[in-house]
């Protein structure tokens, strides 16, 4: 699996912390910045990695900001995105298997390092369950080339 990761100055550490978790597991991640804790902007970063998962370059994504909620706000805008702010295992595991999220935001200043890292874990390893689900994914999916 190929994933994207990218921060703001609010998430720098946290997406360092679970870029070293990602690649101590052998997957690969490219790392789109932020590259220290100066002030940037979030939608940036947002754009070039849910871009990159829309393309098809990469699998998934990971966005971390101050709160998550920037991120998860400008990544939403990119078509064929499904980006799910989580602040628990139980919502990153729902938003895999009810949403089939492909872009995952997280927030440094919200999440306890554990917790987020537990998370990442726990979006990784939950499948998305179709069925039912897949209709409903399937009409969020048509609203945006037929709003
Ligand atoms: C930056 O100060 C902060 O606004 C940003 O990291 C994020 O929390 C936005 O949603």
């Amino acid at each position: 699996m190929k994933v994207a990761i990218g921060s703001d100055h609010g998430g720098y550490h946290l997406k360092e912390t679970i870029k070293a978790m990602l690649v101590e597991r052998n997957i690969d991640v490219t790392d789109f910045g932020t590259h220290s804790t100066e002030s940037t902007d979030y939608p940036d970063y947002a754009r070039q990695v849910a871009e990159s998962v829309r393309d098809g370059n990469h699998d998934r994504g990971i966005l971390i900001c101050g709160t998550g909620i920037g991120m998860s706000i400008m990544a939403n805008k990119v078509r064929g995105i499904r980006a799910a702010l989580c602040t628990s295992r139980q919502m990153a595991e729902l938003s895999r298997q009810h949403n089939n999220a492909n872009v995952l935001c997280l927030g440094e200043r919200i999440l306890e390092k554990h917790v987020a890292l537990d998370i990442v874990e726990a979006w990784f390893t939950a499948e998305f369950e179709g069925g039912r689900h897949e209709r409903r994914v399937n009409k969020m999916m048509a609203y945006e080339t037929n709003p």
